[in-house]
């Protein structure tokens, strides 16, 4: 605390991420990165980029990266915004999209960013509860509200939303901006996006980070009405006009364009997930339902601190949330086969004391 900072930074309680440690190697299985490499075409693109222009500005609006996201998706670059990570492109959906005269609504187990920025922009919230299965009941969406976020499949828990779900909510909600963050829709959920055409109220938000094995590079994007879309640029345009370094466009297109890259490595984690999820169950634990590249798992004793702990101590770090409703359970990164196998044995030790 500081006499010259602003009366708003005085009361920010900035979010924490997942810890990222220096003092030795482990097996990194708690911020849900892709254990396996960008596509070669991503490396390529870079390296060609690098030969020369980093000296110049890069593209203010990317429209290399815009127009390989319309293109996978069948969209008009209009329809399309691009920014820094989704966690930028988030920020501005706060800033630009949500009225601060009623609350926001959104799970109250969720991603633990979306109270941050609320407070960031002076926003209300209602933090809707999540059902005791820790399913996600959009029907409990119907108080008033300045505008709804919520993940699909949630964080931490994994569990996915059928599309008819969602589709309902919005018929219910058209006064007000709806936003799916589908950060891990590629590991096993129906994406939002089809349905932008109809509700010119919905928007919705995917990473680079996740099935595009980009966490380092920082893109995001958000697609939706080219209104809403407008509304982000001018923000964005308010801020900072080159949020995407020229690396970084060249890099997310390269991803959005190899297809056949990125269906693979989403069916390894599917296919690793599945043996997880089994053997987890079969050393006791319970394990949520997860369409997403992490699962959500409580120890036979429900003591995940100590065990998030010990694999610690053991070069092994996962996620722990010490948080009412879910301080039972750990969050685990899907990483590679030997990386799974290592903590398998370690958890089985573990449980067996
Ligand atoms: C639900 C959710 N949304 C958004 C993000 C932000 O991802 P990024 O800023 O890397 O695109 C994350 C990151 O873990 C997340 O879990």
């Amino acid at each position: 605390m500081s006499q010259y900072w602003s009366p708003l930074v005085q009361q920010l309680e900035p979010y924490v991420p997942g810890e990222q440690p220096k003092d030795q190697r482990y097996i990194k299985l708690n911020t849900n990165e892709c254990p396996y490499p960008p596509s070669p075409k991503v490396l390529a693109a870079i390296q060609q980029e690098l030969a020369d222009t980093l000296r110049l500005y890069p593209d203010p609006n990317a429209d290399l990266f815009k127009d390989a996201i319309a293109a996978y998706y069948g969209l008009e670059s209009k329809q399309v915004f691009v920014g820094n990570g989704s966690d930028e492109v988030l920020a501005h959906v706060f800033h630009a999209l949500f009225k601060p005269d009623q609350p926001l609504l959104f799970p109250d187990i969720s991603y633990s960013f979306y109270p941050v920025y609320a407070n960031l922009y002076r926003l209300s919230v209602k933090q809707i509860p999540l059902a005791t299965d820790f399913s996600l009941d959009l029907t409990a969406y119907t108080p008033a509200n300045g505008g709804i976020i919520f993940p699909n499949p949630n964080a931490p828990t994994g569990s996915a939303l059928e599309l008819a779900a969602i589709e309902q909510l919005l018929q219910l909600n058209s006064s007000s901006v709806v936003v799916v963050d589908e950060a891990y829709v590629d590991f096993g959920a129906a994406t939002a996006i089809p349905l932008i055409h109809q509700y010119p109220n919905l928007l919705v938000v995917q990473t680079l980070s996740k099935s595009r094995s980009l966490a380092g590079l920082r893109a995001g994007f958000a697609v939706g009405h080219p209104a809403l879309i407008e509304a982000l640029e001018r923000v964005k345009n308010s801020f900072n006009s080159y949020p995407l370094d020229r690396l970084a466009i060249v890099g997310a297109a390269a991803a959005m364009q190899d297809q056949a890259y990125f269906a693979e490595i989403c069916q390894k984690i599917i296919k690793t997930r599945t043996r997880v999820v089994a053997q987890l169950q079969a050393l006791g634990f319970q394990v949520l339902p997860s369409a997403a590249n992490f699962v959500f798992a409580r120890p036979p004793l429900g003591n995940a601190e100590a065990i998030y702990l010990a694999l610690k101590a053991q070069g092994v770090l996962v996620r722990h949330f010490n948080k009412p409703r879910i301080q039972a359970y750990l969050r685990i990164t899907i990483g590679t086969e030997a990386e799974m196998d290592v903590l398998l044995a370690k958890l089985s030790a573990l449980v067996a004391v």
